[in-house]
């Protein structure tokens, strides 16, 4: 099973380490950071002082004793003792100014549907939300699990739960029945929230069947609430599921809530992702922190002003969403869109029309629909007005050099710099980024953001030389940082800061040129990255298992023209189950069903062995270097 890639991709970054595209004289004369070195000196001479001064832009209930506490490394305190609450922040705040009547959320649907949301509007249904919740018993540190689609009811649900100091859990609505069982179970949620459907594609999303299905396993749930949103038949369970717009019909639905008082540390929301091993952990997030880490990033990197409008066209479900759809653009007071359904439907043109439409400025996507929407060619964006658009961005994965300048030639124009944004799950916010006015790359995120310090190590924990490759590294504390993995302080001790005692391990490598620009390579660890979606081979390899056919399953990512990775799997049957075509396709369909379709193989091989250490691990290592025709490498460790 032989991999071929159109050009070597090294090759494509490696050239593109000469080419340096200046930020032009408009971009610099309206950036709201002009002098890049001296906010770069500040935050690396007095690091407590740069954030202290980020957070007093934003309002607190009671002032912090300290800025950092690292008494007890690596569980770093930020703003300790401070009293907050982000909702306030992100919607009550502006509820003082003129921005109460300024447009917080434009939304379409994938039918053209359209919604819009003052600051006013959506203030009062998070706090309609708010009070339903309050008379449902959540309280403050209880769970919510949200599976939705994207629909403005998902942002109002996780501020809503805020509001109250409840912790929400978000799972991305295209993950499935397992992916989502595990996690309910995990946080020990009492409420799911979720919608009758979704649309995508022109199809529609069977978000409650799918829910039904988890949550029958699932004790921990008392009640499911539903908002409408394809109007299809669902089951409603008498007595546990409830319609949204009927509670908000109810009195209790009053349009005034207080906002719950939280201490700086407090939890804000359980984010689950992929790791080495075993099943995804949940990050956790907390209010304080948090909150100033995206503010302060999003107003930088993309230099967010009022008359913006700003698309972040990732899913809430993801921590993209969280930060810079739900979180960060309030925290602004910018005017945001979503749209719900897929980028090409119903014609590959729908993106460049909902640019064109709603006058976006600032446009922040994943190089995957960047390469997918690419294939369609120039001639869907060209009948386009793009001009709108000043700045654009790129997340979750390498962007290639060849994928970043056609986004900069035939999207930007020439005229828009391109954010390439280096971020994690459990970084919580921008960490190695350009600003505007910093000289770009293509396929370079640059710098590590004011306050930010990375480093490329060896095994051995030793800086390498410029251009050589390495693993990335933190080597400074930053206040978005996650605090720890819910429920199990332990490993997320073992997972982020032992190989490199002091340091936070990121799970990817990359090199620094001689210039001192970050190229980040990709992930060393047992993550995929499909399409920008993080998943874990350990997942894939046991939504395998659970089938009745297989006895043992390995996954590995292999390099993909549009998905960037691919999963491609090996499979031993039990006895008595015969390799055919029909088989393939029903597994594939197994794990699609299991986890969701992003989580589908592109390929099942069938074996009859596969390459193990004398201890028993499967050596994955080796899987991907005889796919792509590799050299295997050392295989002293190999068991025969
Ligand atoms: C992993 C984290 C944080 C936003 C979405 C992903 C990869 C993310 C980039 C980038 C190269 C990137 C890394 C990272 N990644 N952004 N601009 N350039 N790689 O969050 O799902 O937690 O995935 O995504 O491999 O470790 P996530």
């Amino acid at each position: 099973m032989a991999v071929e890639t159109k050009v070597s991709r090294e090759d494509e970054f490696r050239q593109a380490e000469h080419e340096i595209y200046p930020p032009s004289p408009e971009v610099v004369a309206q950036a709201n950071v002009k002098d890049y070195d001296a906010v770069v000196k500040q935050a690396r001479e007095d690091l407590a002082g740069f954030w202290a001064e980020r957070a007093s832009e934003l309002e607190w209930f009671a002032p912090w004793d300290k800025v950092l506490d690292e008494s007890n490394k690596p569980f770093y305190k930020w703003f300790t003792n401070a009293k907050v609450n982000i909702v306030y922040n992100a919607l009550d705040r502006h509820m003082k100014t003129w921005r109460k009547n300024k447009v917080a959320l434009i939304w379409e649907g994938e039918k053209g549907e359209q919604r819009t949301f003052s600051y006013f509007r959506l203030w009062q249904e998070v706090n309609k939300f708010a009070n339903i919740l309050k008379s449902m018993g959540v309280h403050k540190g209880d769970r919510v699990t949200i599976y939705m689609g994207r629909v403005p009811e998902l942002p109002m649900a996780m501020l809503a739960c805020a509001k109250v100091g409840a912790i929400h859990s978000v799972v991305y609505g295209g993950f499935s029945v397992e992916a989502l069982h595990t996690r309910i179970m995990d946080s020990e949620s009492k409420l799911v929230i979720t919608c009758d459907g979704g649309f995508m594609n022109g199809k529609i999303v069977e978000l409650k069947k799918i829910a039904d299905e988890a949550i029958q396993r699932s004790p921990t749930v008392e009640n499911v609430i539903v908002v409408k949103r394809t109007g299809h038949e669902v089951n409603m369970e008498a007595g546990r599921d409830l319609w949204l717009h009927d509670l908000m019909n109810l009195p209790i639905a009053s349009t005034k809530c207080e906002t719950e008082v939280m201490d700086a540390e407090d939890p804000l929301y359980l984010l689950y992702t992929s790791g080495t091993t075993g099943t995804p952990k949940a990050i956790l997030h907390t209010h304080g922190g948090y909150m100033v880490g995206i503010h302060t990033t999003l107003k930088w990197v993309f230099d967010l002003k009022d008359e913006d409008r700003w698309w972040c066209a990732a899913d809430p479900g993801w921590v993209t969403g969280h930060s810079y759809i739900v979180y960060g653009p309030l925290l602004c007071g910018a005017t945001s869109f979503m749209y719900e359904g897929a980028p090409t439907f119903p014609y590959p043109n729908r993106w460049w029309s909902l640019v064109e439409k709603y006058g976006i400025t600032v446009l922040y996507t994943a190089p995957t629909a960047i390469r997918g929407l690419m294939r369609f060619g120039e001639a869907w964006p060209n009948r386009h007005d793009l001009s709108s658009l000043r700045l654009l961005g790129s997340v979750g994965e390498p962007i290639n050099p060849e994928a970043w300048k056609w986004y900069h030639r035939v999207i930007g124009k020439k005229r828009c710099p391109i954010m390439d944004t280096w971020w994690q799950t459990e970084t919580g916010m921008f960490m190695i980024t350009p600003l505007p006015v910093v000289p770009l790359k293509p396929g370079s995120g640059t710098f590590p953001f004011p306050g930010v310090e990375a480093e490329i190590l060896n095994e051995e924990g030793t800086p390498v030389g410029p251009d050589e490759e390495g693993f990335l590294v933190l080597t400074r504390p930053w206040p978005a940082m996650l605090r720890t993995i819910y429920k199990d302080p332990d490993r997320f001790v073992r997972q982020y800061w032992t190989k490199y005692p002091g340091k936070y391990m990121t799970g990817d490598s990359a090199r620094r040129d001689a210039d001192g620009y970050f190229w980040i390579i990709g992930r060393v660890d047992d993550v995929i990255k499909v399409s920008g979606y993080r998943l874990g081979t350990a997942e894939i390899e046991s939504a395998l298992v659970s089938h009745h056919t297989v006895a043992e399953a390995a996954a590995i990512g292999l390099p993909h023209e549009i998905k960037g990775t691919a999963i491609y799997t090996y499979v031993i049957l039990r006895q008595g189950s015969v390799p055919s075509e029909e088989l393939a396709a029903e597994l594939r369909q197994h794990v699609g069903h299991e986890l969701g379709p992003i989580a589908r193989p592109e390929k099942i091989e069938f074996v009859t062995k596969l390459p193990k250490t004398r201890s028993g691990k499967i050596m994955r290592r080796v899987l991907k270097a005889r796919a792509q025709g590799l050299p295997e490498g050392d295989l002293s460790t190999l068991e025969e």
